[in-house]
């Protein structure tokens, strides 16, 4: 039986594939090729090797400090850096480990393995977080008026983002400027923040770097007074409001009143005629010449007969009153007679007066 690599092509293809692969295994990924982190803590990067390797190496700032044998133990520079592989056994990954990072670290971080698999550089950024501080504390501000609040943000690294909110509603970023200048290694910043003041409010600073997970804040409350005008406006509508209620209860007030004393007087005539009537009688009956219990002398305050209580009414008619004791006589002298008196006051109502001499 003789072998041909025409008869069998699965070989072939085979072998083309194991070719293939052995050129992609000479790659190797490193991860991440970014990172920033806050300066004192820990970062880690990995690196993926296909195929067999066999040592690989790291370098920070320049200088190797960290070599990895496939087989045997880790050689390292300093505390500060360590390695292994990901998993027990796998060395197709291995994670390096900066501790404690420092803004010495930051810059290039290159994993090298030897052979066909050539290098690969990430970009380290130590960050660091300062303070937040909003001057001045709490604010109060008569309502309409612009109020400014100025956000000092004190030793980060590099510059960082600050925003503003109003009771955790983001603030549109016109309404506010910031600045930056270094100072040293580091950054200050200030940040003015302009606006109308409408309504008490919690305004907060907000200043962030990429590695902050939580951005720092401070915060202030502004407290507005309302404009006094807003007040005499609504005194000024209830007032209106009110006295046009009041202006329509005393309208139907007076009608009222003006019903009620048209029916008092219609039956006050009934009842005056009735008893001009009885009187008239009584009196022929009687023998003592004097005037009729009914009558009293005007402009006395007590008043009677009942029929005259109202006492608008008997006020109205004190100047015609006191000519009643004219007509007396004048009845006296006559045939002495019970007489009604009819007068008619200064408001149109007429006022009966019934007197008795005998
Ligand atoms: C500012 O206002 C807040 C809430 O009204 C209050 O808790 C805080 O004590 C005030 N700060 C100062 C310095 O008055
Ligand atoms: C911010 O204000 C500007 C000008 O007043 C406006 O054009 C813009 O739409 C506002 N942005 C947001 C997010 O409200
Ligand atoms: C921000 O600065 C610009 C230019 O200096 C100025 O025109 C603008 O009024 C400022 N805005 C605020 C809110 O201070
Ligand atoms: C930055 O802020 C600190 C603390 O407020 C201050 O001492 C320092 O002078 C500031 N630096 C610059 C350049 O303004």
């Amino acid at each position: 039986m003789t072998f041909s690599w025409e008869s069998q092509p699965m070989l072939l293809h085979i072998c083309l594939f194991l070719c293939t692969t052995g050129v992609v295994s000479r790659q190797f990924q490193l991860q991440p090729l970014n990172p920033a982190v806050l300066q004192g803590s820990d970062v880690q990067f990995r690196a993926t090797v296909e195929g067999n390797w066999q040592i690989m190496t790291w370098d920070v700032g320049g200088l190797l400090v960290l070599t990895v044998p496939v087989d045997s133990n880790v050689t390292s520079s300093s505390r500060q850096f360590s390695a292994g592989f990901c998993s027990v056994g796998n060395s197709s990954c291995v994670e390096f480990t900066i501790h404690n990072v420092s803004r010495r670290d930051a810059g290039p971080v290159i994993c090298a393995v030897q052979g066909d698999y050539g290098d690969k550089t990430a970009q380290l950024n130590v960050q660091e977080s300062g303070t937040v501080n909003i001057l001045g504390g709490n604010v109060t501000v008569d309502q309409d008026q612009q109020v400014e609040f100025q956000c000092v943000t004190t030793a980060w690294f590099p510059i960082p983002t600050v925003s503003w909110t109003q009771d955790s509603h983001a603030i549109n970023s016109t309404l506010y400027n910031t600045s930056s200048m270094a100072d040293g290694d580091y950054f200050n910043s200030t940040s003015v923040l302009k606006f109308q003041a409408v309504k008490n409010t919690m305004v907060e600073c907000w200043a962030t770097v990429a590695a902050l997970t939580n951005p720092q804040s401070s915060s202030v409350s502004l407290v507005v007074v309302p404009k006094p005008t807003d007040w005499t406006v609504l005194i000024a509508v209830v007032v209106s409001f009110g006295g046009a209620a009041l202006l329509v209860l005393l309208i139907l007030g007076i009608i009222f009143c003006y019903k009620c004393r048209k029916e008092k007087q219609s039956n006050y005539q009934d009842e005056i005629s009735r008893r001009v009537w009885t009187q008239s009688q009584i009196s022929t009956v009687s023998a003592a010449g004097q005037a009729n219990a009914g009558f009293e002398p005007d402009g006395q305050t007590s008043v009677a007969p009942s029929e005259l209580t109202d006492s608008g009414f008997y006020q109205a008619n004190g100047p015609i009153a006191h000519e009643m004791p004219d007509i007396i006589n004048s009845d006296q002298t006559g045939n002495g007679y019970n007489s009604a008196q009819h007068t008619l006051d200064g408001t149109g109502f007429r006022k009966h007066r019934h007197v008795t001499i005998v």
